[in-house]
């Protein structure tokens, strides 16, 4: 049975609280559960947004449709070796708790990607990543239901796609509703802790640990994120707001050239990621204020409400950002959050 409700307000349910209403709203926490949303919005032809946890997402205006929020709950161990463990967790797990009940169990994998907001079935979506580790090299499956077959797909890490803040479900946006993803973590005394970030290396470095200790690396990640990320429970946010561009070696050549401080890292396929924040921050924008929204003081690629603002207010202040960089630098910044709801007027 469904509990269909209308014109609900989506504020709690965005890190960037921005208060705009879905037009049918229902939270399912079975698969027959979503297949009985699915043919409800197809019968009605309600357009679906599928919410996870919120937090990687920009609400422009009222979402018209169905809005499905996915709370699908329970973890696992499957599967033990001497040299590695695969775990199975369902899509509505929030993805810190879950992160934490592998380092309870002894596992390491997940440690530098502690903190992360959102839920589980979200990470694959823009292959999470932080401080030298993505998603990618631990996850070894999930399943979904695939829209388009109307059936349950099991889809290997190999064709998932995945690249820094991509995947087939970026690009094939609606498709695929993943429903349970297994991730293949290692016992914490085989695996080598993985603190190539400089400021990670730095704090491990300083606790003068010579045995990895993915506990310890974990609560350095938090320190680390505290220190830079705005908590979005206090100041709403949804995290870096836009991509690192990624540039072939002679533009990046070119730039470093101009700007020496910029902070480049190579690719393997020889292209170069560049900072962002870095660009912003130079450009001036750190710390400003535009009404509602602003730039975080201390990480200038995270944009956020300093209460009340709408999504056509944030996506205004990152077109000026965008602009200013464009003008600047020559690059295009491209922005990070799924974008949902109808831009008003
Ligand atoms: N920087 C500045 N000023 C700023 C921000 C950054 O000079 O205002 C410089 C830093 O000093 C550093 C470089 O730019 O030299 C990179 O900054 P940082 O290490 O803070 O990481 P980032 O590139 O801004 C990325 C991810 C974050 C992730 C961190 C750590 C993206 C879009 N963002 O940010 O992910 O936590 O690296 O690995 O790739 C997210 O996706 O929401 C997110 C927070």
């Amino acid at each position: 049975m469904l509990n269909l409700r209308h014109q609900v307000s989506l504020r709690a349910c965005n890190s960037l609280a921005i208060d705009e209403l879905a037009e049918h709203w229902v939270e399912v926490d079975s698969v027959p559960q979503l297949q009985a949303a699915l043919a409800l919005a197809a019968q009605n032809n309600w357009p679906v947004t599928l919410l996870g946890g919120g937090s990687n997402l920009l609400i422009c205006g009222p979402v018209s449709g169905l809005v499905i929020r996915l709370s699908l709950r329970g973890r696992r161990v499957l599967q033990r070796t001497p040299s590695e463990v695969l775990i199975e967790a369902e899509a509505g797990e929030n993805w810190h708790q879950l992160v934490n009940w592998t380092l309870d169990l002894g596992l390491a994998g997940l440690e530098n990607l502690s903190l992360i907001p959102g839920t589980l079935g979200a990470a694959p979506v823009q292959n999470i990543g932080a401080y030298g580790v993505e998603l990618e090299q631990c996850l070894h499956s999930l399943d979904a239901y695939d829209r388009t077959q109307g059936k349950v797909v099991t889809l290997q890490a190999a064709e998932c796609q995945f690249a820094y803040r991509d995947s087939l479900f970026k690009r094939s946006p609606g498709r695929y509703v993943i429903l349970r993803v297994r991730l293949r973590l290692w016992p914490q005394r085989l695996a080598p802790v993985q603190v190539d970030y400089a400021p990670l290396a730095r704090a491990w470095a300083a606790t003068g640990l010579n045995q990895p200790d993915a506990r310890v690396v974990s609560e350095l990640v938090c320190q680390i994120r505290r220190s830079r990320l705005p908590d979005p429970a206090v100041l709403p946010n949804a995290g870096s707001f836009f991509h690192n561009p990624i540039v072939d070696r002679t533009q990046a050549a070119a730039l470093q050239a101009q700007y020496p401080d910029l902070p480049c890292y190579p690719q393997a396929d020889g292209r170069v990621k560049l900072a962002a924040g870095w660009l912003i921050d130079q450009a001036g924008w750190k710390g400003h204020r535009d009404g509602p929204v602003g730039v975080h003081a201390e990480q200038a690629l995270v944009l956020v409400n300093h209460g009340g603002a709408k999504g056509q207010d944030i996506l205004r202040l990152a077109g000026q950002i965008q602009a200013d960089i464009l003008q600047r630098y020559g690059l295009r910044l491209q922005i990070e959050p799924q974008q949902v709801g109808t831009v008003q007027g």
